[in-house]
């Protein structure tokens, strides 16, 4: 097991109706005000990420949508030490604008902004914006021409890349970054997205899953990283349900299901469905997801971190044995709760890290 400690992020909620597709009570808002304020308690807590999302339409209810870059700035801004990760889209943003702006925020923030390569699922967010729409596997080719603009801007001078899709001629960026050079996340599940962490990407971020799934995928990654002679984290996604008796965290996720709105979730899953199969070999993010999978549109449900702080803190560290780096978490009433794991669950995660490392000291 990686003597590193697991780290931890949160979903910035700078959407409208927070992480779960249902009619249940979420103390949860998407403005500034309220997200200035949880990063704050998220960084006193013990988080040392906050992943932003982009989207310019939903495919699921969420109405309002602030955007990511400009908001995590802003989060950057409230705050001291949290990393705040900007999702951004190639085909909106081109590689030449975001490595500028990127380095500018990271100058104003003391190095601390990183950004999330999303490469695109919903085909009907392009249709809207009138961009145009690549098939699966040829937006993970756009996306890796992107990570490799982005790094050899940030990282030399004189840049020169003859892409398919982006071209630079002896380009210069001044200011660099502070950072060597801002971390680059993805998303994803498919044979093209995975393989694209195991060439370019700094860190590989999935959908929830059991903890067998994700070893299966951590393997597969990891392997074909070294293969490139390249290092690639992973990053699970989970929502989180921690209460003082299991009951009452179990008693919580049937209500969220239970308030599902189905035409909302319907819609979401028709479109996600048709994503997750959208790539060659189908197993792309949602491939399998269930209707009570979707309710939590990352699969957050499954990871199953859901239960006592000591259940939670056991099944994260079963996650970080099989090559886990970060866990991303979702939660229902974002401030109570990310307050409420920094107390309660996260102390108990590294006294377990920290047995587990003396007893194969011992051993
Ligand atoms: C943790 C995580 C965060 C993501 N954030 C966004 C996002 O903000 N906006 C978006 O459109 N897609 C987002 N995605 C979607 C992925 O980038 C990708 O397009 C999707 O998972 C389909 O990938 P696949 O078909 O390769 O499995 C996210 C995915 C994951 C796992």
């Amino acid at each position: 097991m990686s003597q590193e400690q697991i780290k931890f992020a949160y979903w910035v909620p700078n959407v409208s109706g927070g992480l779960v597709v249902s009619k249940i009570e979420q103390r949860t808002s998407w403005d500034i005000d309220y997200n200035r304020k949880l990063a704050q308690i998220a960084e006193n807590a013990g988080f040392e990420y906050a992943l932003s999302q982009i989207r310019f339409t939903a495919g699921y209810g969420a109405e309002y949508q602030h955007e990511s870059v400009t908001f995590s700035h802003a989060l950057l801004a409230a705050t001291t030490r949290l990393k705040v990760i900007a999702a951004v889209l190639p085909g909106p943003w081109t590689p030449a604008l975001l490595a500028k702006q990127i380095a500018t925020i990271d100058h104003l923030t003391g190095g601390r902004v990183a950004v999330n390569v999303v490469s695109g699922w919903f085909k009907g967010e392009f249709t809207a914006i009138g961009e145009p729409w690549l098939e699966h596997d040829e937006r993970y080719r756009r996306s890796e021409e992107f990570i490799t603009a982005l790094k050899g801007i940030w990282t030399t001078d004189n840049f020169t890349q003859r892409g398919d899709f982006y071209r630079f001629h002896n380009y210069t960026l001044r200011p660099k970054p502070l950072q060597q050079h801002p971390e680059i996340f993805q998303g994803g599940s498919s044979r093209a997205a995975r393989d694209m962490a195991a060439r370019v990407s700094d860190w590989y971020f999935t959908n929830g899953n059991t903890v067998e799934g994700i070893k299966a995928q951590v393997d597969d990654i990891k392997a074909k990283a070294a293969a490139n002679n390249h290092t690639v984290k992973v990053g699970v996604n989970a929502f989180i349900i921690a209460r003082d008796t299991e009951e009452e965290a179990r008693a919580v996720l049937a209500e969220i299901i239970d308030k599902a709105d189905p035409e909302a979730v319907n819609a979401f899953g028709d479109a996600a469905r048709q994503a997750g199969k959208a790539s060659p070999e189908g197993e792309g993010n949602w491939a399998k997801s269930s209707f009570e999978d979707l309710v939590q549109y990352n699969d957050g449900f499954k990871t199953n971190l859901i239960g006592t702080p000591q259940q939670i803190a056991e099944r994260i560290v079963a996650l970080k044995a099989v090559g886990v780096d970060l866990v991303l978490g979702g939660f229902l009433h974002f401030q109570e709760e990310v307050e409420y794991f920094g107390r309660k669950v996260l102390p108990l995660v590294r006294e377990l890290e920290a047995q587990r490392l003396v007893d194969k000291a011992v051993a």
